[in-house]
């Protein structure tokens, strides 16, 4: 069985969609512990399904190296197999993902390499693109350029905002998110074959 540690940072729908699949006795992965760069409201996801919760604040720490120190040896304390970033809006140090990538991996709201960071859905609608998409990707020293696990094509529609053309992308995201993880735990994908040689 997978252990996850999921990080999030806002209302942790993608959370939701792992915690629901984990639920079920036949998915081959369990969310062990439920992170938070702030007091984000997807937590509730965590202690709706008894899965116990952290969250070290960035504005706690006087560096982002500090914050990170912190962070690692919270999730290191869950052993966990896998960490998922879903939603986690904050950038990690390169001691953190020298740590856990390739066993890192983040959900991604267009069709990368296309509108990499924080906001590529506004990215896509303001490129006037008539598609844009939803990524799985694994972390790495770079800004949403790892290597691409799964995605898929998601049409921009006349008279999408930011909001409506986001919430059809966060549809797929948690479709490609549960089977992403289902193939990592299963063997189907092999994350150490990632590597860069
Ligand atoms: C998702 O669309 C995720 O891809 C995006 O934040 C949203 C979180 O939704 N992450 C990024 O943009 C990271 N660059 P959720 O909190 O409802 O799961």
């Amino acid at each position: 069985m997978l252990k996850l540690v999921v990080l999030i940072s806002g209302g942790g729908s993608n959370l939701r969609a792992l915690l629901e699949a984990a639920h079920h006795d036949s998915y081959p992965a369990r969310v062990v512990a439920v992170g938070a760069d702030r007091e984000a409201d997807g937590l509730e996801h965590a202690e709706h399904f008894g899965v116990p919760t952290f969250t070290v604040p960035f504005s706690s720490f006087d560096d982002r190296a500090s914050w990170g120190d912190e962070l690692l040896a919270q999730i290191r304390q869950w052993q966990p197999d896998l960490v998922v970033l879903s939603g986690f809006m904050r950038l990690l140090p390169v001691g953190v993902v020298d740590a856990l990538s390739p066993h890192l991996i983040n959900t991604h709201p267009a069709y990368l390499p296309e509108f990499p960071g924080a906001h590529g859905v506004r990215d896509a609608i303001a490129a006037g693109v008539d598609q844009t998409g939803a990524s799985v990707i694994v972390v790495d020293a770079g800004v949403d350029s790892g290597p691409i696990l799964a995605q898929r094509r998601i049409p921009v529609l006349p008279g999408d905002d930011e909001s409506s053309l986001h919430d059809r992308i966060k549809i797929v995201e948690r479709e490609l998110l549960v089977q992403t993880v289902r193939e990592i735990a299963d063997g189907t994908t092999d994350l150490e074959e990632t590597r860069p040689a």
